[in-house]
């Protein structure tokens, strides 16, 4: 490297803990410099990478290092950003040039074209200082006389430094979200890809990559739909994390002058590990809710139907249910799935969207009525994307669920898919939701969606269907802004930071186990904010897995998220409806510290696990034990979080109040009491 060798132009974005940096050869894609936390204002990586990497043997004359959008077949060898062709022809492709634009201080710009493939791609990045969040996103544009073929298109990728240990993502199924899964990043491939139309329960669309100094990166896509994300080796040591949304073939037919945009990828790091990661998320699907009014209220107590009821519903009996319910102090009803006309279990009647008349013979209104002259909120369960054959929807057009000609049609719990694509089939739903709306107290609709895509149109229309889905929930939330959504699917099929924009809640999961739901919650606390986080208390045994909880236990469990009730509270003993007033109560009371803050998670080892909400002077910490101690004695709970020069008085469940030093804390740790083998405590911890 020659000292008086040309300074290369770099493109800088920072924000308060993170940096990216990427240096802008002529006449190619801009090359990944650096993605991590943050590097002092005026830092530049000084030379061209080039000039610092000698040509290893065997090796093109060319080097080129990872980019920003890394082509097919012209030198680069690991994955491109891009698989597409023109009848077999334009398959290879780089960036022959690029413009950067920045139209926001936090925002850059990537205008690059490829002048012989002909097309033009924009690739936007926001280093959100309010987030610490990374937003990519691509725009490509067919510059062509012929159609282009998309196979692939990645939304972004973010380098991973050298020492990138492992990734950690989430598997799953209906009644079990968020099982996490680690892999070793090594020189192999690793992808994760899902391909069931929605988000699904069996592949988050984003993971968290762990590094052996500490430092952690995350990154989410936000999209309701098929993805896949892919992390690889690099040649210089680094790994190279891509998302986008897959495509199936013949989705994406770009003709002349039209466009494909991807979904945002969202990417942060943070050395301060998995939780400096989960809060930069915190921040930013926060900043992307559209609260009726502009703010999040307080997040009201749920009483949902479906686990005391199912179908079996009886308006009295519904009534009475609301009138125990308010005297508890739940402060929204939200009446499940069985309202509408014939629907008395699962295997018919989606699409016939009007109340049941034998079940409602004046319709919903004296049930909604009632509701509210107790002071609480009506809500309604819909499922708006789906058809039962057995239905008038179905009668009047069939032809409106998703088939595939000369395809036998696959149901699952009974339903099609409408295709959502269609104009008419979009009006008829919001024709036969937005009424409802209108002549009802309705504050709020929990949209469900209960099966994967399967014959998704004759040519495919999987990402069609879901910005269709997103419109529809625009449509009746632009006429109706009063009212909140909870994004549903078979309880946690459809979490993601895309549906985020267009809700205000998630089922996390149709488990109601309060174990199972431990783990559930920290998976999803990983993405997602918990005042989005719907948690219910559900009955004992639980509906999913027969097992046994005391009530304490499952209104602990529940406690930092949404908190809502999914049981026929009018069957409690007097004890328990007690004792479950009294966990309302005291969510009521914490819940403005448990849904603005920061949050922490950890774990104490020997089955004790804890999460922090709120600041490092003040915080709400809930302890959970979720199997009985095998040790003689408790183990100790650190918190990494803490000032180690300030001093900390600690109220304890027990109402016992002691100090500890920061320092101590950090390094040797809270002692903790005798638990039972399933019990949560909350501490209060505010700095003297
Ligand atoms: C699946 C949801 O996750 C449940 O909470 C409930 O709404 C049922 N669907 C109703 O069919």
């Amino acid at each position: 490297m020659s000292a008086e060798a040309p300074q290369p132009r770099y493109a800088i974005l920072h924000s308060p803990a993170c940096t990216a940096i990427w240096e802008l050869p002529e006449g190619e894609a801009p090359l990944w410099r650096y993605w991590g936390p943050r590097l002092p204002d005026g830092v530049t990586p000084g030379a061209a990478l080039r000039s610092t990497r000698p040509e290893p043997s065997f090796s093109l004359h060319f080097d080129q290092p990872l980019s920003l959008f890394p082509g097919l077949g012209l030198g680069w060898f690991g994955q491109s950003a891009l698989l597409a062709h023109r009848a077999g022809q334009d398959w290879a492709q780089a960036i022959t040039g690029c413009r950067v634009e920045q139209p926001a201080p936090d925002t850059l710009r990537f205008l690059m074209a490829d002048a012989v493939a002909d097309i033009a791609i924009t690739l936007s990045a926001r280093l959100d200082p309010s987030s610490d969040v990374l937003t990519l996103s691509t725009t490509l544009t067919n510059t062509g006389d012929k159609i282009l073929d998309i196979q692939w298109l990645a939304a972004g990728s973010v380098p991973l430094p050298e020492d990138a240990l492992a990734v950690h993502s989430f598997a799953g199924r209906h009644n079990a979200e968020f099982v996490p899964v680690k892999d070793p990043l090594t020189r192999s491939l690793w992808r994760r890809e899902n391909r069931r139309g929605l988000t699904s329960h069996d592949c988050f669309p984003g993971a968290l990559v762990t590094c052996a100094d500490g430092t952690a990166y995350g990154a989410q896509l936000a999209w309701s739909g098929n993805h896949a994300q892919q992390i690889e080796w690099v040649e210089d040591g680094r790994h190279h994390w891509q998302m986008g949304e897959w495509l199936a073939p013949g989705e994406v037919r770009l003709a002349p002058g039209e466009s494909l945009i991807t979904p945002e990828m969202l990417a942060t790091c943070s050395a301060q590990g998995a939780n400096g990661v989960a809060q930069a998320f915190h921040r930013a699907i926060r900043a992307n809710i559209r609260w009726p009014g502009g703010t999040m209220k307080p997040r009201p107590v749920h009483l949902n139907t479906w686990e005391g009821f199912y179908f079996d519903h009886d308006e009295a009996a519904l009534k009475d249910l609301a009138t125990a319910a308010a005297a508890i102090g739940i402060e929204r009803f939200v009446l499940d799935d069985g309202w509408f006309a014939g629907r008395h279990d699962d295997t018919s009647s989606l699409g016939d969207w009007w109340p049941d008349m034998g079940k409602y013979p004046k319709g919903l209104a004296p049930l909604a009525e009632h509701v509210v002259g107790l002071g609480m909120e009506f809500g309604l369960w819909v499922e708006p994307e789906m058809i039962n054959p057995a239905s008038d929807l179905y009668r009047a057009h069939p032809d409106w669920a998703l088939h595939i000609a000369g395809r036998p049609l696959l149901s699952a719990r009974n339903q099609l898919v409408l295709d959502l694509t269609r104009p008419e089939v979009a009006d008829y739903l919001y024709g036969k939701i937005a009424p409802l709306l209108e002549s009802l107290p309705i504050a709020y609709l929990k949209w469900d969606h209960n099966r994967d895509l399967t014959h998704a149109g004759q040519t495919p229309l999987y990402r069609r269907q879901v910005l269709a889905a997103y419109a529809l929930m625009d449509r009746l939330t632009a006429t109706f802004p009063h009212v909140e959504i909870e994004a549903c699917a078979g309880g946690g099929g459809r979490i993601d930071a895309g549906i985020a924009a267009h809700s205000h809640r998630f089922w996390a999961s149709d488990c109601i186990d309060a174990i199972e739901r431990v783990r559930i919650q920290r998976g999803f606390l990983q993405f997602m904010p918990p005042e989005v986080m719907g948690s219910h208390v559900g009955a004992c045994p639980a509906h999913s897995t027969g097992r046994m909880q005391a009530m304490d236990f499952r209104c602990g469990v529940a406690l930092p998220g949404h908190f809502g009730v999914e049981l026929d509270v009018r069957l409690l003993g007097e004890a328990e409806r007690a004792e479950l007033a009294a966990a309302i109560a005291r969510y009521k009371a914490l819940r403005t510290r448990l849904h603005h803050g920061l949050l922490w998670q950890g774990e104490a080892t020997d089955g004790v696990v804890w999460q922090a909400h709120g600041s490092a002077t003040s915080l709400l910490l809930l302890i959970t034990r979720t199997r009985p101690t095998t040790q003689r004695h408790q183990p100790r709970l650190r918190l990494p979080m803490l000032h180690p020069d300030r001093r900390y008085r600690i109220h304890t469940e027990a109402a016992d109040v002691w100090e500890v030093d920061g320092a101590w804390a950090i390094r040797s740790g809270l002692p903790l009491p005798p638990m039972r083998g399933e019990e949560v405590q909350v501490w209060q911890i505010e700095a003297i």
